[in-house]
């Protein structure tokens, strides 16, 4: 992805959003394959997808190419995007309608 190799957010990290993540394997291979620093926030609707994603990430214990990025799981509704972010923005908005983990 050509923006993951551009300049970074004023505060260090690239700002990613995987919407709608449910048990995808996408915003975790961004985390652990980036090699600038970035801020992957998976988010979905779910309780369950985002239990179960957690639990997934601490058991396979992923590291970051950077050691600096951050990867993160919230329950969030997509049409409330303001109730996690404010007035901040994001970088790069991913979502697959489904995918193969
Ligand atoms: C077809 S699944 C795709 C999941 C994942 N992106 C993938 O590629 O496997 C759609 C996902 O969107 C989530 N979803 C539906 N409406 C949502 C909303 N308003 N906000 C956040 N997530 C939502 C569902 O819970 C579900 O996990």
């Amino acid at each position: 992805m050509p923006l993951l190799q551009t300049k970074p957010h004023p505060d260090g990290l690239l700002q990613v959003l995987d919407m709608g993540c449910g048990t995808s394997a996408l915003g975790p291979c961004i985390y652990r394959h980036s090699p600038l620093p970035v801020r992957v926030t998976c988010a979905d609707i779910s309780p369950i997808a985002v239990r179960i994603m957690q639990e997934h990430v601490q058991t396979k214990a992923i590291q970051p190419h950077n050691l600096s990025s951050w990867l993160e799981f919230v329950e969030l509704d997509c049409t409330q995007l303001h109730k996690h972010y404010g007035c901040s923005s994001v970088d790069l908005i991913v979502v697959t309608p489904r995918s193969i983990v």
